[in-house]
């Protein structure tokens, strides 16, 4: 089973419109032609509706997290109708900066990953463990219940349709970049657990791993027999980094 692979850009809280059509063209025009695994920019929500006329179909374009309403009285809130009717295929949920700064939990996170399925959306469940949890020996565990509490809520097939991002915290945004084997071994157990609810789905389920990759560490982690591409932050907001990334999946999607 060959999984297509998924190099995605989380641009966190920067952009402007220039950045946006700049960033946005500068990879299109750098992408090679007929590549084969797709390419995902999630940036900032106002910039939305720019990046999806930008990516002109070329790039999957998605918000950085989602309402679990999806319309009423929630002033500030973005739902995934909204999301869905600019245009947007898909959404990060989970991500860690949104558990640890605004306190979404697991079941929150869940949530999310429903509302994201209802209106459509292919969600990128973001799950990863602390460096003092990975001390304790407790990273398997940690992944175990954030994944199996949205599939308590939604069920196995709500996965056809996603994406699992494995973000272990002390990599992200730090340069300390987690081993291939550490990342495949994460991996790994996260196939499995879905596994035994359902082998087809976890055959064919992405899972990216995310934490300070670049193009010169892209080709090594993304070579591992369970990751399938990387969500990737700081290396996502010049051009020429995100690229390097691309052209490592592209090396290896020949
Ligand atoms: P990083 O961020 O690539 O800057 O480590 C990854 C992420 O937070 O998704």
């Amino acid at each position: 089973m060959t999984r297509t692979l998924l190099v995605a850009g989380n641009w966190k809280l920067h952009g402007s419109i220039n950045m946006t059509i700049d960033l946005i063209s500068s990879i299109t025009n750098g992408l090679s032609a007929n590549k084969k695994y797709n390419v995902a920019v999630f940036p900032p929500f106002v910039y939305l509706s720019q990046a999806v006329m930008a990516a002109d179909k070329e790039l999957l374009v998605g918000g950085q997290t989602l309402s679990v309403f999806d319309s009423g009285a929630y002033t500030g809130e973005i739902s995934g109708t909204m999301l869905k009717d600019i245009g947007c295929q898909m959404v990060l949920v989970g991500h860690s900066e949104r558990r640890e700064y605004f306190a979404e939990n697991d079941t929150d996170v869940a949530h999310k990953f429903e509302a994201a399925i209802k209106q459509g959306l292919s969600p990128i469940l973001c799950c990863g463990e602390t460096l003092e949890q990975r001390e304790n020996g407790v990273t398997e565990e940690v992944v175990a219940n954030q994944v199996n509490t949205v599939i308590s809520l939604v069920g196995i097939e709500a996965f056809s349709n996603a994406v699992i991002a494995y973000e272990p915290i002390w990599a992200i945004g730090t340069g300390k970049v987690a081993t291939s084997e550490q990342a495949q071994e994460v991996h790994a157990f996260i196939r499995a657990l879905i596994a035994e609810k359902d082998a087809t789905i976890a055959a064919r389920l992405p899972i990216l791993y995310g934490g300070s990759v670049k193009g010169s560490n892209a080709k090594e982690i993304f070579s591992m027999q369970d990751v399938d591409g990387g969500l990737i932050g700081g290396a996502s907001l010049t051009a020429n980094d995100f690229l390097a990334i691309c052209q490592q999946a592209d090396a290896l999607s020949q």
